[in-house]
C-alpha cells in the first residue's frame, strides 16, 4: 500500500520512560508510569520537527509493564489497526516499559497488518534522571517511523533497531538493555538517519487475518503457562496445571530442547490429555533444532514468552 499521510501517532502505555524518582540521581528507586505521553513529547526538543507532519498523542494505559494485561494488548492492537488504516498516518510509535516490551512487540507483530512502521520504544532511566535515555529513544523512534520504506513492528532503544521476533531484554539495569541475539539488530539510528543491516520485517505475520476481531471480542484468553526444565525438576507442577485446566504449556528446555526425564514424562502425559505443549529453550541465543521423532513440537525459534503468545493466539476460539 502507498503511504501518503504524514502524521505520527504516539500511543502511551507508561513504563520507566514515563517514570519519576524523588531525586535526579536515582535511576532505580522511581515509580514507573507517572508522566503523560503528551508531556513526554513536549519534553523532547526537535521532536515535532523530526516528525514533520505532526504528532498525535493518545494515552492507552499508564502502567508498569510487569503488570501488562490482555485488555491493554487488545486496546493497543485496536488503536494501532485504526491508525494503520488511516491514510493520514505515516507510522505509529508506542512508549512502553522495558520489562514486557518484547512480548507486546511480538503480540503486535502477530496480529497487525503493519504495512507502515509500528515502533515501540522505552527507557531504562526515569524521566527525572540526570541523564534520561527516554528523550533520545523517542527521537530515534520517530526517525524510524518517518523513514521511507519502513514497515513492520520494530523496537528502538539505545540507538539500535530490533525486529519483534528476536528482541529480548538482556540486562536489568544498563541503558543498552536489548539484544537480538545471533540474529543481530535490524539496524541503527545515527543522528536521525536509519542505517539498515537487514530488511524491514514482514508487514504481515500470517495470523493477521481476522486476528484483531478475535482479540477484541475475546472475553477469556486461552490459559497458557511457561514451565522450566532444570536440575532436580519434577512433573508435579505440570500435573497440577493440567488438573487446573491449563490449555497450553510452553517449556523452557535446556540446550537443544532437552528435558529432565520427570518433567518430560509429565509433559507427554499433559499432551496425551489434550494440552498443547511446545518446547522452547532457556538458552538466550539460537533456537531448538528439531529431530526426527520429536514427540513435543519446538517453538520455531521463539523464546519461551513469545512461544506462549503464539500458542495463545493459536488457541483463541
Ligand atoms: C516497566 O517495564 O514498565 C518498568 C521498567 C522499565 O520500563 O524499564
Amino acid at each position: 500500500m502507498q503511504v501518503s499521510g504524514q502524521k505520527i501517532v504516539v500511543l502511551g502505555t507508561g513504563g520507566t520512560i514515563a517514570g519519576k524518582a524523588a531525586t535526579p540521581g536515582d535511576n532505580i528507586g522511581y515509580t514507573a508510569a507517572q508522566v503523560s505521553v503528551e508531556q513526554l513529547l513536549h519534553a523532547v526538543p526537535g521532536l515535532k520537527a523530526a516528525a514533520g507532519g505532526g504528532l498525535v498523542a493518545e494515552q492507552i494505559a499508564q502502567m508498569d509493564s510487569k503488570d501488562m494485561e490482555f485488555s491493554v494488548w487488545s486496546a493497543l492492537a485496536k488503536c494501532c489497526a485504526i491508525a494503520l488504516a488511516d491514510p493520514e498516518v505515516r507510522g505509529v510509535v508506542i512508549t512502553h516499559g522495558t520489562d514486557t516490551l518484547e512480548e507486546t512487540a511480538w503480540f503486535l507483530h502477530s496480529v497487525l497488518d503493519a504495512h507502515k512502521p509500528v515502533v515501540l520504544t522505552c527507557a531504562m532511566r526515569p524521566a527525572t534522571a540526570l541523564s534520561p535515555d527516554g528523550p533520545q529513544n523517542l527521537l530515534d523512534a520517530v526517525a524510524v517511523a518517518t523513514t521511507a520504506g519502513a514497515h513492520g513492528v520494530v523496537v528502538v532503544a539505545a540507538g539500535v533497531v530490533h525486529g519483534a521476533q528476536r528482541v529480548q531484554k538482556v540486562h536489568p539495569y544498563r541503558v543498552d538493555a536489548f539484544n537480538s541475539g545471533d540474529a543481530g539488530p535490524l539496524g541503527w539510528v545515527e543522528e536521525g538517519t536509519v542505517r539498515l543491516a537487514q530488511n524491514w520485517p514482514s508487514a504481515e505475520s500470517g495470523q493477521t487475518q481476522g486476528a484483531i476481531e478475535k482479540i477484541v471480542y475475546c472475553t477469556q484468553w486461552p490459559r497458557v503457562e511457561v514451565v522450566m526444565s532444570y536440575a532436580g525438576a519434577t512433573g508435579s507442577l505440570v500435573d497440577s496445571l493440567v488438573r487446573d485446566g491449563v490449555q497450553g504449556i510452553v517449556v523452557a528446555a535446556t540446550g537443544n530442547g532437552a528435558l529432565h526425564h520427570a518433567l518430560e514424562s509429565a509433559l507427554i502425559r499433559a499432551q496425551r490429555a489434550g494440552v498443547r505443549v511446545v518446547r522452547s529453550t532457556r538458552c538466550p541465543e539460537g533456537q531448538v533444532l528439531p529431530k526426527p521423532g520429536d514427540v513435543l513440537p519446538d517453538s520455531g525459534g521463539l523464546s519461551p514468552v513469545k512461544a506462549r503468545i503464539a500458542l495463545m493466539l493459536d488457541l483463541l476460539p
